[in-house]
């Protein structure tokens, strides 16, 4: 695993931003798994400055969304749909809309749709890169603990220590869904490539216990996979490599 150091927040975000900027421009038909959550909200920022400023152009760009809430609807605020309209896609003019994809949350049936999402990825040719947070309890994706390492896009039941910090987006922890569809632990692995962005003091012992040298790779820490992925660039803030 590559790791590159960076002070803060927006230094995090500004190379992430210049690392899939580069990937757009060298790839054809580039695909990229995108992730939610705090962490990538100022990659996706620089990213519209850089759409903006005619850096990048999104034609040809196909993206796979890693989760979804289980029972939201894609015009409720807190679904993951909305946040990629809100913060990213309704500001990037040139991507074409049918390239868009996420989970369905609403779907009548969520295993079929697990299904299905995953014969969209393959007929997408796999993800090229795949942008990724990692929870404090490790968990990639809402791939939680104790998720098998062989696990394809599924339902999740999901953990109370990952709604406890979700639920800042939402009015009561009681409207935080249990449930959520998120790519598998393979299908994540099956990404050409990873960058891993950890940012925050709030993320410091998740991400010792991924350097650690001699650690497990156990699904009781889910991020531990990635070491066996030849591909992975982490890039993490001053206050997330605090002791
Ligand atoms: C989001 C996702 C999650 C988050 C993780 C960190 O699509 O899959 O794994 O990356 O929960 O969330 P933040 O960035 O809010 O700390």
């Amino acid at each position: 695993m590559n790791l590159i150091k960076v002070k803060d927040y927006e230094e995090m975000s500004n190379r992430a931003c210049e690392y899939l900027v580069k990937k757009i421009h060298e790839l054809d038909n580039p695909v990229l798994g995108l992730a939610t959550g705090s962490t990538p909200e100022g990659l996706y920022k620089r990213l519209i400055e850089k759409y903006n400023s005619d850096e990048v152009s999104f034609k040809g760009v196909t993206t796979f969304n890693l989760d979804e809430y289980v029972g939201l609807s894609k015009e409720d605020p807190q679904s993951y749909h909305y946040y990629m309209m809100d913060k990213f896609f309704n500001h990037i003019g040139d991507i074409s809309s049918e390239n868009i994809h996420l989970p369905n949350g609403t779907a009548e049936d969520l295993e079929q749709e697990c299904k299905d999402y995953e014969v969209l990825i393959r007929k997408a040719g796999h993800v090229d890169i795949q942008v990724l947070g990692i929870g404090k309890n490790g968990h990639i994706g809402f791939n939680e603990p104790g998720t098998p390492f062989t696990s394809r896009t599924h339902v999740v039941e999901l953990d109370e220590s990952t709604r406890q910090a979700n639920s800042r987006f939402f009015d009561s922890m009681d409207d935080v869904p249990k449930q959520a569809i998120s790519m598998g632990i393979e299908t994540i692995m099956e990404s050409k490539e990873i960058i891993l962005l950890v940012s925050g003091e709030g993320k410091a012992e998740a991400l010792a216990r991924l350097l650690e040298t001699d650690a497990e790779t156990t699904e009781d820490f889910p991020a531990s996979v990635l070491r066996k992925h030849n591909h992975v660039t982490i890039i993490a803030d001053e206050a997330s490599r605090l002791k």
